[in-house]
């Protein structure tokens, strides 16, 4: 499957459950909110996250990126999905929870902006999708550091 194509109403409904059953590991005893992110990669793996606190506050990291770090670390960099799923503890989910600003900026590393399909979900029912160049147009990524073949710039 291409970047391009749709993705099925079957792997939408199994990105969110993925999301839905990594929000239970969602290690959150100071906000409380939990989040979880399933992200499908370019060869159909699912690779899920959840958000992780911390005492000093600032070490904790959201669903989203503890998926794609997940990822990455085991070598997969192409990905053409991710659902989140994020609303206050409990088992009803209330919000449909965009991505924080830097979780769409690490997703700007790894993804086509034009074709990653971002899931929000309050259950494989209720979801809205998008996609990351609407969630950060203009971004910066990648592409800005590429050699650019009309300058001549020696170094
Ligand atoms: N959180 C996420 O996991 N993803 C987001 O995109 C926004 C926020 C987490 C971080 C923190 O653990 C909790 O939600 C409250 O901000």
């Amino acid at each position: 499957m291409e970047c391009t194509d749709k993705l099925t109403p079957d792997m939408i409904r199994t990105l969110i459950g993925g999301a839905l059953t990594a929000r239970k590991m969602s290690y959150s005893p100071y906000s409380h909110y939990q989040v979880g992110a399933a992200l499908l990669a370019g060869d159909g793996r699912i690779v899920t996250g959840c958000n992780i606190e911390n005492a000093a506050y600032s070490p904790g990291c959201c669903a989203e990126r503890t998926a794609i770090f997940k990822a990455v670390s085991e070598g997969i960099t192409s990905f053409k999905a991710i659902a989140i799923a994020g609303s206050p503890r409990g088992d009803v989910l209330t919000q449909y929870a965009y991505p924080c600003g830097v979780c769409r900026q690490v997703m700007m590393e790894f993804c086509d902006p034009e074709h990653l399909q971002v899931i929000v979900a309050k259950s494989e029912d209720d979801y809205r999708i998008t996609t990351l160049r609407e969630l950060l147009p203009e971004g910066f990524g990648p592409d800005n550091l590429a050699a650019d073949e009309n300058t001549d710039v020696k170094e």
